[in-house]
């Protein structure tokens, strides 16, 4: 059993028209990298080497122009074409022959997690899975997001766009499902607005007794990109972040070198097809104290 991965990067990106009127939220910068590789390297450092891409048809050959097939980073990239943006779990539809009988873990494509502890927490979300885990998170305003309704201390509902939030928990965009999902997936209906909606699938396992919520605490960061505002504010946070430490947020190439999954030597031929700034990074982790 291989728990499978997916990075769903279609959606039209509405909210940051004209910008991606011709082209895809998720191939944007933030800051100093394409914006896909943010939610990618979350999965790589949760151990996952198997994912798939779900693009937009227009999009697909972009990514793989960018991504390749993952062999440069010591992992196996499949993808799928969503032709319409027909809703979050329409994911697992798409990605039926690819998930077969293993679990799987959906990241959303304009998702960015940040925190030593994330890692961790999804590995063993994945081991202790009673059948679907997700993350939440606190934030100020939950109202465009699905949130978690309490009572007496456990979870008791998860609230799609409540317009009265009942608490300030948002179920990130990270989710852990049993092979199940893609049964539920298939017997859900359109929401009112036309689409397949991924709180319907945590609700069902919720139902069921079979859903973990694991709340990620200050030390972790969770932002998306949707918006023009969220979007710079991503970037200003990996920009601060990296000039403090030196250290590079979501970088692929090292992610894969820090997991053991190519040699130095791969990292240095690496270096060659980037920008002098990102290539010299990669070298200098080779002179790093103490490895
Ligand atoms: P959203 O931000 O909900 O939608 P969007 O990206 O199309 O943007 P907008 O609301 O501005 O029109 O999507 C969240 C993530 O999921 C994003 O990375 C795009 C992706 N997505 C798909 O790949 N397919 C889909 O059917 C939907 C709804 C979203």
């Amino acid at each position: 059993m291989t728990t499978k991965a997916i990075v769903l990067a279609g959606g039209r990106g509405t909210r940051l028209y004209p910008v991606t009127r011709s082209v895809s939220k998720q191939l944007l910068p933030v800051y100093d990298k394409p914006m896909i590789y943010y939610p990618l390297t979350t999965l790589m450092l949760a151990g996952l080497r198997e994912v798939l891409v779900i693009a937009t048809p227009e999009d697909m050959p972009r990514y793989r122009d960018l991504l390749g097939d993952g062999g440069q980073w010591g992992i196996s990239l499949a993808y799928l074409v969503q032709e319409e943006p027909r809703g979050l779990p329409d994911a697992f539809l798409v990605a039926k022959a690819f998930i077969r009988d293993d679990p799987v873990v959906l990241i959303l494509g304009d998702n960015i997690f940040f925190g030593a502890d994330l890692p961790g927490l999804v590995r063993r979300a994945i081991v202790d899975n009673p059948g679907a885990t997700v993350f939440a998170c606190q934030v100020q305003d939950p109202s465009g997001l699905g949130v978690v309704r309490y009572e007496d201390g456990r979870v008791a509902d998860i609230v799609e766009k409540p317009a009265n939030p009942p608490s300030n928990h948002a179920v990130t965009g990270l989710y852990v499902y049993d092979n199940g999902v893609v049964a539920v997936a298939e017997s859900l209906e359109p929401s009112s607005r036309g689409e397949l909606e991924i709180t319907d699938v945590n609700r069902h396992y919720l139902r069921r007794g079979a859903l973990d919520v694991v709340f990620l605490g200050r030390g972790m960061a969770w932002l998306d990109t949707g918006t023009h505002d969220a979007l710079l504010e991503a970037s200003q946070f990996v920009q601060t972040i990296e000039h403090r430490q030196g250290l590079k947020i979501a970088c692929p190439e090292e992610v894969a070198w820090r997991m053991g999954w190519i040699s130095d030597a791969e990292l240095l031929r690496l270096a060659d097809g980037t920008s002098r700034a990102y290539g010299d990074y990669l070298l200098g982790l080779l002179d790093e104290p103490g490895r």
